[in-house]
């Protein structure tokens, strides 16, 4: 039974890896497997990351030659879920952290990353960014149409900066925007809802044990306001990848 902010259970899937290292092996092999379907079906294969920390030992994996050596990086798109308002080469950098722990390592045409500009303005950032979508992911009658879109959780609940009491929550219209997140006191450029809800695969990474309560929020609870990530209406399949520890609060979290 879905639970209030949640989609139905029948499309989505839990998985609760036994420690961080299966964690990131088993999100390596559903992105590689995805990846390499889309491919077969469709000639390409467009997937959004995440930023953050949580995911830079995933890329380091698929930048590994057991996997990266089973992708043709000529036929993949790497986009961005979200950005921090800074340089590509500050240290806050999601692209930053993409180019170090995959793009060096992967023989990935310059023109199939989409990095969001976010040395612009943070308006321009996100107007840039979306035309980027616009002309390079497929089209649908929602919008862009991602393959897959691998998303972190924050503490708080946000995915991508997707963060609580912010008017991005509210967007419907525009596939990106730029986001004012006052409690960080950061401007954040971020996909929005409608395109993370098109999106064929939503992929979600969560691990450590400062993640159980708002794992066990985000799956079990139907006390509103929902969570950010309660918000979204997915169109596609949903699979959350989570360790025992991230798991801990959550009633069904043991694998
Ligand atoms: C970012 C991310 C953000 C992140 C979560 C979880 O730019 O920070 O896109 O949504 O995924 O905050 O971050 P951790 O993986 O570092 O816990």
């Amino acid at each position: 039974m879905a639970t209030a902010g949640s989609p139905p259970a029948n499309r989505r899937e839990i998985h609760v890896l036994a420690d961080r290292p299966s964690l990131i092996e088993a999100c390596a092999t559903r992105i590689l497997a995805v990846g390499r379907a889309a491919i077969l079906l469709r000639g390409s294969f467009h997937l959004a990351l995440a930023g953050g920390n949580t995911p830079r030992e995933l890329y380091q994996r698929l930048a590994a030659h057991d996997y990266a050596s089973h992708l043709d990086w000529d036929r993949v798109h790497l986009y961005f879920g979200d950005e921090r308002g800074v340089p590509p080469d500050h240290r806050d950098s999601n692209y930053r952290m993409v180019r170090e722990s995959l793009l060096d390592h992967i023989p990935i045409p310059a023109g199939n990353v989409h990095r969001i500009a976010a040395e612009q303005p943070p308006e321009r950032a996100a107007e840039l960014y979306a035309g980027e979508l616009a002309r390079h992911a497929p089209a649908s009658p929602h919008g862009p149409a991602l393959d897959l879109v691998l998303l972190g959780l924050g503490p708080d609940g946000h995915v991508a900066s997707l963060f609580p009491h912010t008017a991005a929550l509210e967007e419907r219209e525009r596939s990106v925007v730029a986001v004012n997140v006052e409690q960080l006191q950061s401007w954040r450029i971020t996909l929005t809802f409608p395109v993370l809800e098109n999106a064929a695969h939503l992929l979600l990474l969560v691990s450590g044990a400062e993640k159980a309560p708002v794992v066990a929020q985000a799956l079990s609870s139907q006390i509103p306001p929902p969570l950010p990530v309660q918000r979204l209406r997915p169109r596609g399949e949903v699979e959350w990848f989570m360790d025992v520890d991230a798991a801990s609060a959550w009633q069904g979290g043991r694998p």
